[in-house]
Parts: C-alpha cells; structure tokens; sequence
C-alpha cells in the first residue's frame, strides 16, 4: 500500500516539525496537521509559528497551502487520511492512581476515540507520542469497539526521537526510524507502508523494523538512558567541586574511550524539557506496575539526582553570596530548558528562580526566545491566592542579558544561548554594571573561566573549583 494522505493528530513540537519534514520531503503525499487549539493553529497559518526551530520556518513557508496544511477540523483531516499520526501530549498524571509518575493518556484515548467515530475507510493509526508499553492494545480495543462498520485499523508504534534546537536537522538525517507493528501479515504491511514515507529520504538501513512493544518501550529506554548519561556526570560533578578534579576533563577522559562515547557528557545545572523526566517517570511506574521495584528505585535515582543536581547549585550561589540573597539582584541569563528553543517545559531556571524568590532575591531574567508571559507564567503557582503578585515584585523580566545585568549581585547562566558566550557578550561592560563583588556562576560549564575572573569577575562553575590544577 502506498501513503497518499497523512493527518497528524497534535500540532506540537513534535507533531509541528516533524509532519512539516514530512510534506517537505514527500510532495506526493498531502499533509494536514489538525489541532483542538485554534491559537495554534492559526500561528502555525500565520508569519509567527507557534514554535521556534532552526530551520522550521523555511520549510512551513515552502510547503504550506501546497501538500502541507494546517485545521482545526480535526474529523475532516481524519476522514482525508490513510495514515494517522497521533502526536498529542502525554504529560505525567497531576493526580489520581500514578499521580506523579505515570503518563496521562487521556489525550491519547480522545483522539483514538475520535478516529473510531469518524474513520469511514480503513486506517493506519500511529503512535508518535511516547507512550508506556502496550499503549497499542488499549489503541486497539478503543478503535474495535467503536468504530462504525467494519472498518479496518492497523496500529503501528513510530516514536521520535527528535531533540529540540536540533529537530529539523534530526528530521532531515535521523540516526534511526523505528517502526513497531504486530507481526502479521496485515502488520507488516502497514509497517511497509509507514517505512515507504520516510524511504523518500531516510536510506531503508536506519528504518529498524520491530514488533510493537520493542518498539514502544524503545523510547523509553533511549530517554532514560540518555538522562541517564547527565545525571551520572552530575555526580561526578559534585565530586570534582569537592576535590579539585575538573569534570570537563573527566569526562573527556572518559568519553574517549569508544565504549563510552564522548557525546552527552556535559554537566550542567540539570536537565530539563518536557520529555526526560516525565518519561523516566513513566519507567518507574511501568516497572512498579510489573512488580520490579528494584528496577524502579535504579531509574528513578537519575531523577532525584537531577532534582538534587539544581538544589546544590542553588546552595553554592547561596553560600558563596555570604549565605544570604536577600534583597539581592540575581541575574539569570536563559529561560529554556537548553539553546535554540523557546521551551521551558521542566527548565531548570524555574526551579533556581523559585528558589531565589523563596529566599527574597530580586530576579532579572532575560531569554532570547521565551516571551515574557511564558516566564510569568512557569513561576506561578496555579490557583495559589496572592502568588502572581509575589512573583511579580521579585521578578523583573528584560530584554537584553545588559539590562538583566545592571546593578546585579551575580549572574547566572541557566542557558546555553550562543549570544552568552564571552565572545559574544561584552562581559567587561556587564561587569562594571554590576554590584561589587561580581560573582558569575556558569552552570552551563561554556565560559572561559580564567578570562573572565582576570576581568574582576568571582567565577563559580558547576563541576570545577579555583583549586583545580593546585596541589
Ligand atoms: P505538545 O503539547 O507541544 O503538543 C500536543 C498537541 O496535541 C497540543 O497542541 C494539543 O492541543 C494537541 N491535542 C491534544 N489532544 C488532542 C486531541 N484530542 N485532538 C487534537 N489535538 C489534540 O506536545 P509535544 O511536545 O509535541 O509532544 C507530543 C508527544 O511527543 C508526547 O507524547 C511527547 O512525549 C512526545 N515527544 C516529544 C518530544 C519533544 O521534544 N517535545 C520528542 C519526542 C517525543
């Protein structure tokens, strides 16, 4: 069977780009992107995508109105299609049984129920959203219950593994396209068909081929082991704070040896983005639900190492400002969650800020990408009375890492934005604004410490102390 007409349930950060790559690279298969949100619709039909990506808006403007549409008539594009990408989200449950570790598959169940109702012709329904193993069972039985007529559904698992800031160059040359199916003949050839997409551009060797639930619990690994990889170089980072070892070079030492790798090695404030936590959680769950509680406590140690990794760094801006910050002006440069996103999905700066606000800091923040009212809202607390006027006399939001700077007790790096870095930004400048002593914490781990500290700067970096190289 060959793919002629794709919708795409969910115009997120997934759904968005990789659909839009899609149109993109397959002129003979039209692409409809349907979405409950009418704001996002209309802003993925507008100048301003809703979304920021390198490389994004080139590809929406060549494509849109041609082979590549954007609706909120989520039953019609339905109905046009004969592959269905469902790309809704699967947030970790807020309460209820799983609060707190399971994904909420409400929105999955939704638009399962809503191709049941509507499908008039046989589909391929997709899973794109990460989702826990054997999500497609349940898939299954919702779209065999209630569709009308005997209308054929073949499920496949097709997760992604874009990464944000990187997600059209990952799109463009992935690694891999994993692409589960029950294995029967009906399975395979819709597998076939899904591999028949993206062989328009992706050589058939990176297409991996599964069954189903390989395929499903795939993703999960990947994200747990990757978060994996940062939380154990954030150990590592404490040590080396502790003895003078520098955790650039010990995980340069280390990455050198090919068994290891020397990718995602870099220490940092912590992780953040809406998918490593929420998906190791649902790890937790899973293997809790399986009966394996060891292997529950192993996964979820890479959160609570995270979550420790943001609080020791909040204890050593603290301590080293004379273990007050009160009525101090701390500066954090970056909201997102990593460069070259306006995302903020579980940032770590929410987390530093909340505390700063905690301690009665005054907070200026600048992030080249997030709109301010995004900013508002990460730090307020939803239905707390009184809570939106308490952050907003702590924090100040401004336009330019300069202005967030002036007159500031310290600055913290929070993102890795290119324009932070010391060739990029005038830091002699910055430092004369600022309050004396001018302390500076890196907790990207990407400024020339030595430079800046020869500027008058009181430099602090995660992993690295001033005694490293001393005896
Ligand atoms: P998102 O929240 O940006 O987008 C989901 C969209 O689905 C929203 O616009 C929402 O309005 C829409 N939606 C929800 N229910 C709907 C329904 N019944 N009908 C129509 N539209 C509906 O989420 P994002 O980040 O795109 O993630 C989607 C899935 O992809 C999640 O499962 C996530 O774990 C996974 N994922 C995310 C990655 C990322 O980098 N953000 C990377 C790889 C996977």
């Amino acid at each position: 069977m060959t793919v002629k007409s794709i919708c795409c349930i969910g115009a997120g950060y997934v759904g968005g780009p990789t659909c839009a790559v899609i149109a993109y690279k397959c002129h003979d298969i039209k692409v409809t992107i349907v979405d409950l949100n009418q704001a996002r619709i209309d802003a993925w039909n507008s100048d301003k995508l809703p979304i920021y990506e390198p490389g994004l808006e080139e590809i929406v403007m060549e494509r849109r109105g041609k082979n590549l549409f954007f609706s909120t008539d989520v039953d019609q594009g339905i109905q046009d299609a004969d592959l269905i990408f469902v790309s809704v989200n699967t947030p970790t449950k807020k309460s209820g049984m799983g609060a707190g570790m399971a994904a909420d598959l409400a929105y999955i169940e939704a638009a399962t129920r809503r191709i049941a109702q509507v499908s008039k012709t046989p589909k391929i329904v997709v899973e794109k959203s990460t989702v826990p193993c054997r999500t497609a069972q349940s898939m299954r039985t919702i779209l065999e219950a209630n569709s009308t007529g005997n209308i054929r559904f073949d499920i496949l698992s097709n997760p992604e593994f874009l990464a944000e800031g990187t997600a059209i160059k990952d799109l463009l040359n992935p690694d891999r396209v994993l692409i589960g199916a029950l294995q029967t003949p009906e399975g395979i050839k819709a597998q076939n068909a899904l591999v028949g997409v993206y062989t328009h551009w992706v050589p058939r060797d990176r297409c991996i081929t599964t069954n189903l639930w390989s395929s499903e619990l795939s993703k999960l690994a990947a994200n747990a082991m990757l978060a994996q990889r940062i939380s154990s170089v954030n150990a590592l980072s404490a040590i080396c704070e502790a003895t003078g070892a520098d955790v650039d070079e010990v995980a340069y030492a280390c990455g050198r040896d090919t068994r290891l790798g020397s990718k995602f090695l870099k220490a940092s404030v912590g992780f953040g983005g809406s998918c490593f936590q929420k998906d190791i959680l649902n790890l937790v769950w899973l293997s809790t639900q399986l009966n394996l509680p060891e292997v529950a406590a192993y996964w979820k140690q890479v959160v609570d190492m995270n979550e420790h990794q943001k609080h020791r760094f909040v204890q050593r801006i603290i301590s080293t400002l004379f273990n007050t910050i009160t009525n101090k002006k701390i500066a954090v440069l970056g909201f997102a969650f990593k460069k070259d996103t306006g995302d903020t999905r579980e940032s770590a700066a929410i987390t530093l800020i909340k505390s700063f606000i905690q301690e009665h800091a005054r907070v200026a923040v600048y992030d080249p990408k997030v709109e301010p009212e995004q900013i508002m809202m990460d730090l307020t607390e939803p239905g707390v009375v009184d809570n939106r006027k308490q952050v907003e006399q702590h924090v100040q939001i401004c336009s330019s890492a300069m202005e967030a700077a002036q007159g500031a007790d310290a600055l913290i790096i929070c993102t890795e934005w290119d324009e932070f870095k010391d060739t990029e930004l005038d830091y002699s400048k910055i430092y004369e604004s600022m309050n004396k002593p001018a302390f500076l914490f890196d907790g990207r781990l990407m400024l020339d410490a030595p430079k800046l500290r020869n500027m008058g700067f009181k430099v602090q970096v995660i992993g690295k102390t001033e005694l490293a190289g001393t005896a």
